[in-house]
């Protein structure tokens, strides 16, 4: 069980809110997310940078989980946000997110994206390629506004799950290649331009990363670089953000490390080639999305059908699948889950959770341990706060959850389900 998650006569509790009285007020499907966790995720990532006496910025990448409530909260523990649409900008805006704070990211920002991000006087715009730093560089000048930017580099490091390659030829749709030279003209061209302030560099290496290894080896071969680049161009970086990816544990089989160790190991080797080439300390920035809000997020369902077929598999039916949480279906991502209402009971049964799509790659979680599972039974699916319902769709034209947050035995809505009338509000009657 995962932050303040617990058993109570049998039936799970989370922010000390019955998970049962949660979906009989709300319904379900249900995103119930553990805040008192968020928080202190987000306090164990600024701590760390504090105790390291290293300027930073913690930027949460709202793309793994995007509504005005998690904005204000994000905000009210004093941390950054990185957005990567028009969409992420507005609903931050909305919030009252201050826009000092909003880093914009992407590989394709349209001129209406870069125009409202440059209206809003935004933090800094990560500047993904040559056609983007032009757009800005235009954009900037007719709307008479300084803007600040990093450029995203590729550093040629592809980070997967359990390890990491380094690729000599960098193929990827983002960001300025370090080696090839992109970069270097990149950051010339940054430096050129009387509207446009250079802050500084960006990489993101990948996500659900378990190893602190690739982005070392990133913040080094950036560092290496910069140093070359000082003594051509007397450019310094103020900032170096090393993006997000930090891993969690979804099942038993996943052995991530603390979030604090990534920073603790990232900032440790910044700091030995900052000393080798004798360069200024510049601020770190890091952008993790996953390792704020993933396991603060539990779905509930309601079970309904069952099909035994004999010798095979039970199959038992929730009330929602691949449109409230299409990872496993995308990814073969894999869960664990609970019985809500009978948490104390003993697993006799093994079953398989489909979803309702008519869609027989709608799969919930393979052969899962449980009590025996009735009609009505409350399934908890945890660890569902990240890429969950910022990954919802309409599939079968069903609609989207609702979203409660609870903390300290009490619960708030943050997102309303969605209603059939919604559904239809974009169609046009002939
Ligand atoms: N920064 C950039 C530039 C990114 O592209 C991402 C994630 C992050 C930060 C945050 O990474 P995190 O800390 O959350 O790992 N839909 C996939 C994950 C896609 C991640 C895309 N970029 C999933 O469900 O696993």
């Amino acid at each position: 069980l995962h932050g303040s998650a617990e058993i109570k006569n049998g039936s799970l509790m989370i922010g000390g809110v019955s998970t049962g009285d949660l979906a009989a007020q709300y319904g379900t499907p249900l995103y119930v997310y553990d805040t008192k966790l968020v928080r202190e995720r987000a306090r164990g990532f600024k701590e760390t940078f504090e105790s390291l006496g290293v300027k930073a910025e913690v930027a949460y990448a709202s793309k793994a989980f995007s509504c005005i409530g998690i904005f204000q909260l994000m905000d009210e523990e004093g941390l950054s946000l990185d957005v990567v649409s028009g969409g992420e900008l507005f609903t931050a805006v909305k919030a009252g997110f201050p826009p000092g704070r909003i880093h914009f990211n992407g590989n394709n920002k349209s001129r209406e994206e870069l125009t409202m991000a440059i209206e809003h006087k935004i933090g800094c715009i990560v500047v993904d390629n040559f056609h983007e730093l032009e757009l800005v560089g235009e954009l900037s000048r007719s709307l008479e506004e300084a803007t600040r930017v990093l450029l995203r580099v590729t550093p040629g490091i592809e980070a997967h799950t359990h390890d990491y390659i380094l690729t000599g030829q960098e193929d990827s749709k983002f960001g300025f290649d370090l080696e090839n030279g992109q970069a270097e003209k990149a950051m010339k061209s940054a430096m050129d331009s009387e509207t446009i302030e250079l802050l500084g560099l960006h990489c993101h290496i990948g996500s659900q990363i378990f190893e602190t290894t690739g982005f070392i080896l990133a913040a080094r071969k950036i560092i290496e670089k910069v140093a070359l680049w000082r003594s051509h161009y007397s450019f310094e970086p103020k900032v170096i953000n090393l993006g997000g990816g930090f891993g969690i544990r979804y099942t038993k089989e996943d052995d991530p490390i603390p979030p604090r160790q990534y920073v603790k190991e990232m900032i440790a080797a910044v700091k030995e080639e900052v000393e080798k080439y004798n360069l200024e300390m510049p601020e770190i920035w890091i952008e993790p999305g996953r390792s704020l809000v993933g396991d603060a997020g539990t779905s509930l369902y309601t079970l309904g059908s069952q099909k035994d077929v004999p010798g095979v598999r039970k199959y038992v039916a929730v009330d929602g699948g691949m449109s409230d949480n299409i990872r496993p279906a995308l990814y073969k991502a894999k869960y664990e889950a609970i019985l809500a209402n009978k948490a104390d009971r003993m697993c006799e049964d093994t079953v398989s959770v489909a979803g309702k799509c008519c869609e027989s790659g709608d799969m919930l979680i393979w052969d899962l341990p449980l009590p025996l599972a009735e009609d009505g039974d409350i399934l908890a699916v945890f660890c569902t706060g990240a890429y969950g319902y910022s990954m919802a769709n309409n599939y079968n034209r069903i609609p989207r959850p609702a979203v409660v947050f609870v903390e300290d035995g009490e619960a708030r809505l943050a997102v309303r389900r969605e209603t059939y009338e919604d559904l239809i509000t974009h169609d046009i009657r002939f």
